[in-house]
């Protein structure tokens, strides 16, 4: 019999990057692949799946809105357990950091199923920040059975915390094989606006945040720094695909009334969201996923946070943190429109984070791990 192999995940960032290996282990006549969607996410994760071609196997439609992060960790363990026990998969792969990465590994744990942690070892030596995903990943570390860290960055957290060498292995990110699945197929955007702005070679800043530690005064400071960026530059675009959370939309949306040159769209879907990627000139996020495929454009990225644990971009100079405080946000989105030197120095295509081919070296782990386990 063929090892079962359950991968469960529940929002946007989760779907793109286990949806290389889904895909995989779909094709692969080595494992037998079962998908669980929590719907922490709802929309945002159905245009995933829908991009990709995956239908999942089972769905725990636990998103309400306004729910806390207590009710999203409850639901998701209370609905999986029964799945884990009718499906009696062999091992469970949970993605990076979020409630439903955490509560699902907690779930197989404690079945006594081996969990295997994609994204496995970013820290941003933070506690609080990001809130609640730093203590997400530090909780799934002590649980995984098997660690498949992005970099030599992430390898080396996890080693300094004392996680065993044997149970590591360096897969680089599959947000990088999503990416070169996708970007370059140009796919029409839905919105005529969108399409008109492609055609017009005008320079565009897109602009993402969701980050709950930046909810409330933060984010009403994002909103009017691109009020003051779209009077200072009326040539400048600035697309902001908005998180469909409504406590991000009452922050950041009031400000950008009236603006000319400010299209706010419902979030895009991944084809079309890696499209405008490229066809930016400035990213403005405070995004996970963002300031990992960015990189790989070779779009300079501007980072709306205190820290990261994706520090290996900001060390090779296409990636700076900037936090949340308008006048240094208005301050360094101008610096990187006027200052060609600076704009070159940061707008250099590289690839930190992967080559496109992490999927078939997180296949092969999980051929190692399920043979020594027979
Ligand atoms: C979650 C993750 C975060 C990740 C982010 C990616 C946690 C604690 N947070 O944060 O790590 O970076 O996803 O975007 O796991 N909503 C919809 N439709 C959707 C998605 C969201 O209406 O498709 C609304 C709902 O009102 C929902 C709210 O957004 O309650 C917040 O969603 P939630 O998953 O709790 O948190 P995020 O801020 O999206
Ligand atoms: N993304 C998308 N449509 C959008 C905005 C983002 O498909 O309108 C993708 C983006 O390319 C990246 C991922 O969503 O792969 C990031 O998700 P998010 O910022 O919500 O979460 P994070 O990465 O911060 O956890």
């Amino acid at each position: 019999m063929r090892p079962r192999i359950m991968t469960v995940y529940g929002t946007r960032p989760e779907a793109i990057k286990v949806a290389p290996v889904i895909k995989a282990l779909e094709a692969s006549d080595e494992f037998d692949s079962v998908t669980v969607v929590t719907g922490q996410h709802r929309e945002m994760l159905d245009q995933v799946n829908e991009l990709f071609g995956i239908v999942p196997d089972h769905d725990l439609s636990i998103m309400s809105h306004g729910q806390t992060l207590a009710q999203i960790f409850a639901r998701v363990i209370d609905g999986l357990d029964p799945i884990l026990e009718k499906e009696e998969p062999a091992a469970v792969i949970v993605q990076g950091d979020t409630s439903t990465s955490t509560a699902a590994a907690l779930a197989a744990f404690y079945r006594k199923i081996p969990v295997i942690h994609l994204e496995a070892g970013l820290r941003s030596g933070d506690i609080s920040s990001p809130f609640p995903e730093e203590a997400n990943r530090k909780i799934t570390t002590q649980i995984a059975a098997l660690h498949l860290a992005p970099t030599d960055v992430s390898r080396a957290n996890l080693l300094a915390e004392g996680v065993d060498e044997s149970t590591i292995v360096i897969t680089g990110n599959t947000v990088i094989d999503a990416l070169l699945m996708t970007v370059g197929k140009d796919r029409p955007f839905a919105d005529p606006a969108l399409e008109a702005l492609a055609a017009s070679g005008r320079r565009i800043l897109l602009v993402t945040t969701h980050r709950r530690e930046n909810w409330g005064g933060a984010m009403e400071s994002v909103g009017r720094a691109l009020a003051r960026i779209a009077l200072a530059f009326p040539e400048l675009e600035i697309v902001l695909p908005a998180h469909r959370n409504p406590i991000v939309r009452e922050a950041v949306l009031p400000h950008l009334v009236g603006l000319a040159n400010v299209t706010v769209t419902e979030p895009l879907g991944y084809g079309e969201f890696t499209r405008m990627l490229a066809l930016s000139t400035v990213i403005l996020t405070d995004s996970g996923g963002v300031q990992e495929e960015a990189p790989s454009l070779g779009k300079p990225v501007l980072v709306m946070r205190e820290n990261t644990e994706r520090p290996e971009a900001v060390t090779a100079g296409t990636v700076r943190l900037i936090g949340t405080d308008e006048e240094r946000i208005v301050a360094s989105v101008t610096e990187l429109l006027t200052d060609t030197a600076t704009y070159q120095s940061m707008a250099r295509a590289l690839n930190p984070y992967g080559d496109g081919k992490s999927r078939e070296r997180v296949l092969q782990s999980l051929k190692n791990l399920t043979s020594s386990r027979k």
